[in-house]
């Protein structure tokens, strides 16, 4: 397939960029930089530049695709907007093609709310974080699009060896610091590996029904804690008991959307592995960290 993404050098989009150009798909990337336009060509994808904040500026060079993958967001306070004109634009775009286009669209768990003990699954009635409220009529927007094929999936917490969500952990663990843990040791991150939500997103690419929503989630739900100690033990550091962050001092730090770090959710990943034969690999995030070179 010819596939446009969108945030195809974000920690989730260098996977999938990498994965379906693997698969044998023929890949164009928005890039709104020099180095991003780079790193999508290393990936083996053609670049196209523009920002997401500008549709209009690029939206006539957009390649005759049949489907697009957005996991483009900028966590500015003015991202819903962004998102808005930016369908605005592309949906419209795609429809005047002449193929009809799957749209793989990105949610999250943090859509889902602090469900606690509740086992999260596609069905279960959205409670967005306030941060990331916009993208909930979004996701709608496109799910129930007349003009596209639209396709969603929600990845739980992304890490890929110490980066990713596993990145503030690392670097203080690395650092000798105390690894911070915002809320409490025992709130439960829902966890994938990118590598492992890459191959849902090609699958959902390639085999999913239109209208139909993934939750990404290899791992339910690890007690950040235990995510903590391991990486403390793993880099030898002095304390491995964490230091505790409040959330405001989280929010205050990175903006309203970091609120989800204190989130305790476990989130179900059993229906893209029925519906999709999704298979994912990475299942022991503790061990992994042991073994972290
Ligand atoms: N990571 C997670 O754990 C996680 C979990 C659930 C849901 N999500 C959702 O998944 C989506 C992607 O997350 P991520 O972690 O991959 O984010 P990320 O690493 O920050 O990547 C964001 C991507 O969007 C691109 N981008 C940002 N602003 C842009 C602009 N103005 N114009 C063009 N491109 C722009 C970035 O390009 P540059 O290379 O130019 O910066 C990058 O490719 C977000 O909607 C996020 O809420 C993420």
């Amino acid at each position: 397939m010819r596939v446009f993404v969108l945030g195809g050098t974000g920690r989730i989009g260098s996977a999938v960029v990498r994965e379906l150009v693997g698969r044998g798909h023929e890949l164009f990337g928005l890039a709104r930089s020099d180095a991003s336009a780079l790193k999508l060509g290393q990936f083996g994808a053609t670049p196209i530049a523009g920002d997401i904040g500008l549709p209009e500026a690029w939206i006539a060079k957009l390649p005759q695709a049949d489907a697009v993958v957005h996991m483009a967001c900028d966590f500015s306070t003015d991202m819903g907007a962004v998102d808005r004109r930016l369908l605005d634009r592309l949906v419209p775009a795609l429809a005047a093609q002449p193929q009809r286009a799957r749209f793989i669209t990105t949610g999250g768990c943090w859509l889902f709310g602090a469900g606690g003990n509740e086992v999260v699954t596609e069905g279960t009635p959205f409670r967005p974080l306030p941060a990331f409220a916009w993208m909930v009529p979004q996701l709608e927007r496109v799910l129930t699009s007349q003009q596209v094929d639209g396709i969603a999936i929600h990845p739980a917490m992304v890490y890929a060896g110490a980066g990713g969500v596993f990145d503030r952990f690392s670097r203080a663990a690395i650092a000798g610091r105390p690894v911070p843990v915002v809320g409490s040791e025992a709130v439960r991150w829902p966890l994938v590996h990118a590598a492992d939500l890459a191959l849902l997103y090609a699958l959902a690419l390639e085999r999913a029904q239109p209208g139909e929503s993934y939750i990404g989630a290899a791992v339910e739900g690890l007690p950040v804690g235990r995510i903590a100690r391991a990486f403390a033990r793993r880099f030898n550091a002095k304390h491995e008991t964490p230091e505790i962050i409040s959330v405001d001092a989280i929010a205050a730090e990175l903006g309203e959307w970091a609120r989800g770090y204190a989130f305790d959710q476990q989130l179900s990943g059993d229906k893209a592995r029925r519906e999709l034969g999704w298979a994912p690999r990475h299942l022991d995030p503790e061990a992994e960290i042991a073994r972290l070179p």
